[in-house]
């Protein structure tokens, strides 16, 4: 059965990288989760995707230039009526304990570095006993390298958004057991080939009903997807096919 993951939880419906939109996810009933971390100037693993407050939350500036203190002051929900706060990674940990979800963090140490940041993450998921339950991704491949062999019993998978040859071989040479490419980077063929070679897929990010219905079709791992409660309702009714 193909997982359906929340793409910076239920980012259709509220705000993107919220405790709300992780905690709807998981009402509505998602197999996992998938959020972004960056790191405050005061070392804090912060769950937001750009390395600029600027586009979701009240605040300005670079999130490596705030404190947790100051990053925890604006309001991550602008366009909305309730205000939501920028969530620390040890926050979702913690309430990660709660349920029985998968979470798939992102690295975004693709512009800044973030020095250290792959072992506070592990440090994280070993302390709140998650490595089973955890995939680290990112688009720096060194850094997915550097975790796996900080952490070889955390799953890791490559992000990538364009098409490379036979991913599944790449995915094998960095230890990897996943890859999450960009959905128009891959092909049905390299899905099935990739699985035939024991490396999950998950695409991101997929929401229209088509590109949902091929994917369950061809049994992929899982699907990244804004809304969790469409693809839930697409899969089930998927499941119902005589
Ligand atoms: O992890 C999949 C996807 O989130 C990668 O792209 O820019 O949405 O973080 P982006
Ligand atoms: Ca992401």
């Amino acid at each position: 059965m193909t997982q359906i993951f929340a793409h910076r939880g239920y980012s259709a419906a509220y705000a993107e990288n919220t405790m709300s939109a992780f905690i709807e996810a998981e009402k509505a009933g998602a197999d996992g989760l998938e959020l972004d971390v960056q790191v405050t100037k005061d070392g804090e693993v912060v769950v937001i995707h750009d390395e600029k407050v600027d586009r979701t939350t009240s605040g300005s500036g670079y999130v490596k230039n705030l404190t947790f203190k100051e990053i925890r002051m604006f309001n991550a929900n602008k366009k909305g009526e309730k205000k939501e706060l920028i969530p620390s990674l040890v926050e979702v940990l913690e309430w990660m304990q709660t349920n029985r979800l998968i979470c798939n963090i992102e690295l975004k140490n693709g512009i800044f570095p973030y020095e250290g940041m792959e072992e506070k993450v592990i440090q994280l998921v070993r302390k709140y006993d998650l490595s089973n339950r955890i995939i680290i991704s990112s688009f720096n491949h060194y850094s997915i390298v550097l975790s796996y062999r900080m952490a070889p019993e955390i799953e890791t998978a490559p992000l990538f958004n364009e098409r490379i040859y036979m991913p599944w071989v790449y995915a094998q040479s960095i230890r990897a057991q996943g890859i999450h490419p960009k959905l128009s980077s891959i092909t049905e063929e390299i899905i099935e080939n990739s699985l035939k070679n024991g490396i999950a897929v998950r695409p991101y990010t997929v929401n229209k009903d088509a590109d949902i219905v091929k994917l369950l079709k061809i049994n992929c791992s899982a699907l990244i997807t804004d809304d969790p409660v469409k693809a839930l309702k697409i899969r089930k009714q998927y499941e119902k096919r005589p």
